[in-house]
């Protein structure tokens, strides 16, 4: 009975879409809200436990700039209805997978891209990779250890493929002149530059995060610095809204004692990086982690939205940017949450 619900909606969808897209005179946007976003077919969903084809599902009724990116209850079905489009100015994080997620935006939706991807790094050959993140990037014993995170485990060629693959749905998604910062060690450096490039942004430069302190190795130097990969989509005006910046930054990753992911990023930098993106302009960033990003932004003053795979991390970004820190600054975060 399930599987004949869940193609029975998926050919409605498929039927709708087609109509919507191809044919000269498509149904009315009103019709086709109420079609795939009615009860029935929600409680169907629920039930069967299925997701339609990405590029449409309940709740995400276009791509056309204007339109809502609304989050169902399908796809969150612990957090309230959310509607992300050009007005919003809230702090949000999504639970789900950046491929999945990014095509739903309309086109022109966010101001810039501020993110740190997993590198698919910190080893040295194939098998090491496979290891598990609390093991590659964490000395703790695996009993103190912060939870694993996703998508850290692909060879160099599959992760460039990734990354340009996200990379272009993300630029699509930006307005033209957008920033975009990413963060990266030594060893993938030259596959984000190659990735960024092959998606179509600009690549504008490379800053450094000096650490200040890392592992010692004797008759080697320290790897002391990562790297933000800059870059934008297509021109930037001379008079952007945006201050001058810095090349380097200084601060060391926080301590364990208040480290919430594996590879979290200082508050402090992630609030002087996303100043790259003019006041108004909506901050994605498709690999929240513990939300540093979109919380930066919140306190900058920036509307936000982030992505996370893991469903640990999602609620842990959710409740920092919507918990106690925005409740300390009285801040309104009522719009994403
Ligand atoms: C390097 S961490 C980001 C850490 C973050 N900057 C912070 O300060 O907490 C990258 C994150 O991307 C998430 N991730 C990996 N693959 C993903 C995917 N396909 N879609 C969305 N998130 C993904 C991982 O679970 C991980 O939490």
């Amino acid at each position: 009975m399930s599987s004949f619900f869940a193609e029975a909606i998926e050919t409605l969808e498929a039927l709708v879409w087609a109509v919507n897209h191809r044919c000269g005179s498509p149904i009315p946007d009103d019709e086709y809200d109420r079609l795939i976003a009615s009860d029935e077919v929600n409680r169907v969903l629920r039930e069967t436990r299925y997701t339609p084809p990405h590029r449409k599902r309940p709740g995400f009724p276009s791509r056309e700039p204007g339109r809502f990116f609304s989050l169902g209850p399908n796809e969150e079905e612990h957090n309230p209805m959310t509607k992300i489009d050009h007005t919003f100015t809230g702090a949000h994080i999504i639970h789900g997978d950046v491929l999945k997620i990014l095509p739903q935006f309309p086109d022109g939706l966010f101001g810039g891209i501020i993110t740190d991807p997993p590198y698919a790094s910190g080893a040295l050959d194939q098998n090491a990779k496979q290891r598990a993140t609390s093991v590659k990037y964490s000395s703790a014993k695996p009993d103190n250890a912060l939870p694993d995170f996703e998508g850290d485990a692909k060879d160099q060629r599959s992760w460039t493929h990734w990354m340009t693959e996200w990379l272009a749905e993300a630029r699509r998604a930006c307005v033209p002149g957008a920033p975009i910062c990413m963060f990266i060690d030594w060893r993938q450096l030259p596959s984000m530059t190659d990735a960024l490039q092959w998606a179509g942004w600009i690549w504008r430069g490379v800053l450094a995060w000096d650490k200040t302190n890392c592992r010692p190795q004797r008759g080697r130097f320290r790897q002391q610095a990562e790297f933000v990969v800059w870059g934008s989509n297509g021109h930037m005006h001379a008079d952007r809204k945006a201050p001058i910046l810095p090349g380097v930054f200084r601060q060391s990753m926080p301590s364990v004692a208040v480290r919430k992911h594996q590879t979290e990023k200082p508050l402090e930098v992630m609030r002087d990086i996303v100043k790259i993106v003019e006041p108004g302009g909506i901050i994605l960033d498709p690999f929240a982690g513990a939300g540093t990003t979109v919380e930066a932004a919140r306190l900058e003053g920036y509307p936000a939205v982030g992505i996370e795979l893991s469903a640990h991390y999602a609620k842990t970004a959710r409740n920092r940017v919507t918990g106690a820190s925005a409740a300390a600054t009285g801040a309104d975060t009522s719009a994403g949450c």
